[in-house]
């Protein structure tokens, strides 16, 4: 029952500062975020990080880096303060602040973003963030629209459709609502300009672990599905309302969800997997529809300072 799932991990923040449901942290003398390799030994958190009001994550750094310099600008107009842009980069993951603005790229997949958002949560915590909103901007493969529309995501499911993200602790699986905060994303579409020259739509997401056959591609090293096939797969999510599939949704909506902290997913179409598996479009093209869900983002943090 997933209501009962829901009164058992989720519970709002008090104060808006991030609660973690974590006993034993209160018993770490010191704390090392091992992926972001900053510690609350060496680092004071609360100076470098207590400001941050939004949080923007995606796959690449150089994504994440694009967007904290096209915001920084319009921030620095609008805090009438030269803001300076600070980062980090980790083996694993890169950050970039300017001002309330944190940026951080990701990885591919489940496995990558979980890791960051666990420590992302914990730096939350620890630098005393109040009422963070957290992002995810990224690209995504359409399911029957037109590439370059964006897409906000208002659930995500699985693979089979579910509404939660799956998380195999000890063995044991637990169910855990893919929910997304829906006030948010009404007011993301409401930042939706009428000249914006794409379609911004509101939709289900699906995640999957693969991108290749999990996706239902017929281009990858294996294929052991005819073209019919995936053709009535992609027409089942579709009935079911999904517009799109990614590979991150249903445990960034699970896990902010779980942490109590609003969140958003804004993804662009490269293609329509109607129509194809690979995606062709020039790189230019790409780089221009992949600022659409930044300029999205942007605008409501603007709108938020
Ligand atoms: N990302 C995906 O996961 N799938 C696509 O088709 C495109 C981007």
């Amino acid at each position: 029952d997933l209501s009962q799932i829901f009164d058992q991990y989720f519970n709002s923040n008090e104060n808006g500062l991030v609660r973690l449901r974590n006993p034993n942290l209160k018993s770490l003398d010191h704390d090392f975020l091992y992926h972001l390799e900053l510690g609350t030994n060496d680092h004071d958190f609360v100076k470098m990080f207590g400001d941050v009001k939004f949080i923007c994550t995606g796959g690449t750094a150089i994504r994440m880096k694009n967007f904290i310099n096209s915001i920084e600008p319009e921030l620095s107009k609008k805090l009438k303060t030269k803001l300076e842009i600070w980062q980090h980069s980790s083996s694993r993951y890169s950050m970039y602040k300017v001002g309330p603005v944190l940026a951080v790229n990701h990885g591919i997949g489940v496995p990558s973003l979980q890791i960051l958002l666990n420590e992302l949560f914990k730096l939350m915590y620890y630098a005393k963030m109040k009422n963070p909103v957290i992002f995810r901007i990224g690209t995504c493969g359409g399911v029957g629209i037109t590439p370059g529309t964006v897409v906000i995501t208002n659930e995500g499911v699985d693979e089979e459709i579910n509404p939660y993200f799956v998380q195999v602790v000890l063995g044991k699986k637990i169910h855990l609502p893919a929910t997304l905060d829906r006030q948010l994303v009404r007011e993301l579409k409401a930042l939706v300009n009428s000249d914006d020259p794409y379609d911004t739509i509101i939709g289900k997401t699906m995640c999957t672990s693969d991108f290749y056959e999990g996706q239902g591609r017929l281009d990858g090293a294996f294929c052991k599905h005819t073209i019919a096939d995936k053709m009535d797969y992609l027409a089942k999510l579709q009935e079911a309302g999904v517009v799109n599939i990614e590979m991150e949704c249903t445990a960034f909506a699970a896990l902010t969800y779980q942490a109590g902290i609003k969140a958003g997913i804004c993804c662009v179409a490269m293609l329509d997997r109607f129509k194809g598996d690979q995606i062709r479009t020039s790189n230019e093209v790409r780089k221009q529809w992949e600022l659409r869900p930044q300029d999205i983002i942007s605008r409501y943090i603007l709108r938020h300072l």
